[in-house]
């Protein structure tokens, strides 16, 4: 039997836990060779070992290389470990991806830098490891696919506190990068006398996915399913916006991701990936404006402080007929 991944080599950073454990694992099941990546070893052998047992995979299938990706040298030798081991890399997955451990308000009280940890990280290592691949690609002139973990933070503003200020910043600077290097690279082919470039890069911006990343936040047990009774919880900021976008189920995040390594059309583009009805949706998208700006005010009403400033810069925006 063959599948769609037969012969791919893949990278999925963050592929021990979440949204990449879960696009490793479909990659997988599609015939194609993956190296997770991620801090912590002894998760990730963890990880290879039942993967492996559960798709009854040669060994040779799949691999974990610990790389930090704030740490451009562990990044770079997570490249170079993909190529020596299978000679090449055709699909990068650039999903790892994290929240401030601090608030910004904490963050001002106690003087640290947490917020510059999580540029580093979300934007600085994310965009080399796939300025590594694109540069390979472009080399031997073969194809070659990106997808980037944004979110909807880097679309709209956010005040759920561990976002600090620096995630929807990161976030945002994924969504600005794929337009911008897919029309460089555009350009590049048609020297070539293509019409358009055979390497392709797309972000996705998830809205909620009940992932170990809330988890993180000390609000509820990690499974990709929400609590049921979140929608309780009216006293918690978050899941006021939660509730208003939709928690999103994993199965529809994942096909996201499949789709975007599959269908050229959706290179130089991000979507957004919310909710549990409907299709990938390119941003901005006017219909979700008015709900998600409603929500946000609640939330920072709810939180308590900067309630009437965000209010007002929301009429204001509102207003004018834009974000
Ligand atoms: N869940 C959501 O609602 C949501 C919404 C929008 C966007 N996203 C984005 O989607 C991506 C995945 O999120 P998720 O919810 O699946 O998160 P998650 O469950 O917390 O998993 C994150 C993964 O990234 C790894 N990771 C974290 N920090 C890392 C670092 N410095 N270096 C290398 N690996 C690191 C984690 O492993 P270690 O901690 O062991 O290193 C883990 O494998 C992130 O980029 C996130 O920003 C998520």
């Amino acid at each position: 039997m063959s599948f769609e991944f037969d012969g791919k080599v893949c990278i999925v950073t963050g592929g021990t836990l979440g949204i990449g454990h879960a696009v490793a694992e479909r990659l997988l099941q599609q015939g194609a060779s993956v190296v997770i990546s991620s801090r912590d070893a002894a998760k990730g052998d963890e990880v290879v070992s039942s993967l492996t047992k559960a798709q009854s995979l040669p060994y040779s299938r799949l691999s974990f290389f610990r790389a930090d990706i704030c740490n451009p040298a562990e990044v770079r030798s997570l490249f170079a470990y993909t190529l020596e081991r299978h000679g090449k890399c055709d699909i990068v997955v650039a999903n790892a991806g994290f929240m401030a451990s601090k608030s910004f308000t904490e963050e001002l009280d106690e003087g640290t830098d947490d917020w510059m940890n999580v540029i580093q990280g979300n934007v600085i290592g994310t965009l080399l490891l796939a300025k590594l691949a694109i540069a390979n690609w472009h080399k031997h002139k073969i194809p070659g696919v990106v997808v980037l973990s944004s979110s909807l933070s880097g679309v709209y503003p956010n005040q759920i506190p561990h976002h600090c200020v620096a995630y929807p910043v990161a976030k945002a600077a994924l969504c600005q990068f794929v337009p911008t290097i897919a029309m460089t690279l555009d350009r590049l082919a048609k020297r070539q006398g293509l019409s358009t470039s055979p390497i392709r890069v797309t972000a996705l911006l998830p809205g909620f996915v009940w992932t170990a990343m809330w988890n993180k936040m000390g609000r509820g047990a990690a499974s990709d399913t929400a609590p049921s009774d979140l929608e309780n919880r009216s006293n918690s900021a978050w899941s006021v916006l939660a509730k208003a976008v939709g928690w999103t189920p994993m199965s529809k995040i994942v096909d996201a991701y499949i789709t975007a390594v599959t269908d050229p059309t959706t290179s130089g583009k991000c979507y957004m990936v919310m909710g549990t009805a409907g299709p990938m949706v390119p941003y901005p998208d006017p219909r979700i404006t008015p709900t998600y700006e409603k929500a946000l005010e609640a939330m920072v009403g709810v939180s308590g402080g900067g309630g009437s400033a965000v209010k007002g810069r929301g009429k204001a925006r509102r207003g004018k007929g834009k974000l």
